[in-house]
Formats: C-alpha cells, structure tokens, sequence
C-alpha cells in the first residue's frame, strides 16, 4: 500500500499522474470488496487526463472514498467510479448524506454511525491530500445515493513546499 516512510520523510516528488490508470487500479483493487458487500461495479473512463501529484496519497483518497460508497452506500445497487480529465467522481444508490450532517463530514473524527467502524478521518484525510494537490472533494445527494467528485486544476503551477506539507500531513495519519 503506501509507502508512508517515504512521505514521513518528505521524499515525496510529484509526478504525472494518469487519473484514468489511477482509477482503474483501485477498482481493479476494490472491487471485490464492493461485490462481497452487494453491490454492482460501474467503471468508466470520460476523457484522458494527467495531474501533478503523488500517486500513492491520491491512490489513498480514492480508496478511502470508494470505501465510503461500500459502507454507507446501503449495500444494494450501482457503484459507479468515472474519471475525466481533471476530475474522478464515486457513486452509490444507497441513503445519501442528511442535509443536517452534509456540512461536518470533512471534520475530523466526525461520524454519523457511532457503530465503532472506522476512525472518521476519512474524508478529513481525504480533503487534505486533494488541497495540497491544488484541488477539491464536493458530496452530493443524487435521487438515489451519494456522488463524490474530486477535482483538480487542469494546469498546476509548481507550488513550492507542496510535497513536503502532504509529507507532514500523511505523517498525522495512522496506516488503515
Ligand atoms: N457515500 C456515502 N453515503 C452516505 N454517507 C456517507 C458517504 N460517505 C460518507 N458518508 C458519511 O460521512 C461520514 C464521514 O465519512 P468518513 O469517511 O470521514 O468517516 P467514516 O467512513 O465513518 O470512517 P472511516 O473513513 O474512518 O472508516 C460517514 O460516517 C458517513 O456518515
Ligand atoms: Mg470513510
């Protein structure tokens, strides 16, 4: 999985990332996790696309929102993961997100099932690694589900101490 040494040392170099190939991977990775849970796997590539980034933390943030969808997405239905040209969305059909919680989901330690799943610092963790990537998480409610997208800027200008905040912030971060 990641290499957290690596970005605890601060010996992270952002490259080209492919967000297709990058999206293809976790499915190919997760998707037995979300057939065992019930769900149906949707993968679609909507235009080719590279970003400045680092593959293995926004690897990481694709998981932990596709987890997301196999968690709370109700355990029926479609989970639908698409990537474009500067953006990946993750879908479900399961219960969506209540408009009372919608705004503290990014909080850390935040969960609205206290069933002692998880830690709530996913989509903490989550938007982290796509702000130091010059980018941002947005949650939806679709008619059924939930939708997360992840977006970047198309052209990135190289941005100074990036590599090593996103070192700093995966070093708050315990190992799933
Ligand atoms: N696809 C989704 N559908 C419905 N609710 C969601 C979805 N994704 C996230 N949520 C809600 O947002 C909350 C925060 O998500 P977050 O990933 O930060 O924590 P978690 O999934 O509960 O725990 P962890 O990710 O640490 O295992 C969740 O507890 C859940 O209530
Ligand atoms: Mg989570």
């Amino acid at each position: 999985m990641l290499d957290l040494q690596r970005l605890k040392q601060g010996k992270v170099q952002f490259s080209k990332v492919d967000l297709g190939q990058l999206a293809r991977k976790v499915i190919i990775e997760m998707a037995p996790l979300a057939f065992a849970a019930g769900y149906t796997v949707q993968f679609e590539v909507d235009g080719a696309g590279e970003i400045d980034g680092d593959p293995l933390a926004l690897q990481r943030a694709l998981m932990n929102i596709l987890q997301n969808a196999i968690n709370h997405g109700g355990r029926k239905g479609i989970i639908s993961l698409t990537s474009g040209c500067n953006w990946i969305e993750v879908s479900d059909e399961g219960p969506g997100i209540p408009a009372d919680v919608r705004d503290r989901i990014f909080e850390p330690f935040f969960k609205r099932h206290h069933d002692g799943r998880g830690a709530g610092l996913g989509l903490n963790l989550v938007r982290d690694i796509i702000r130091l990537h010059g980018g941002e998480v947005t949650i939806d409610n679709r008619n059924p589900g939930a939708v997360c997208r992840l977006s970047f800027p198309l052209e990135r200008a190289a941005g100074g101490d990036t590599p090593q905040r996103l070192a700093r912030v995966m070093d708050s971060i315990a190992s799933p």
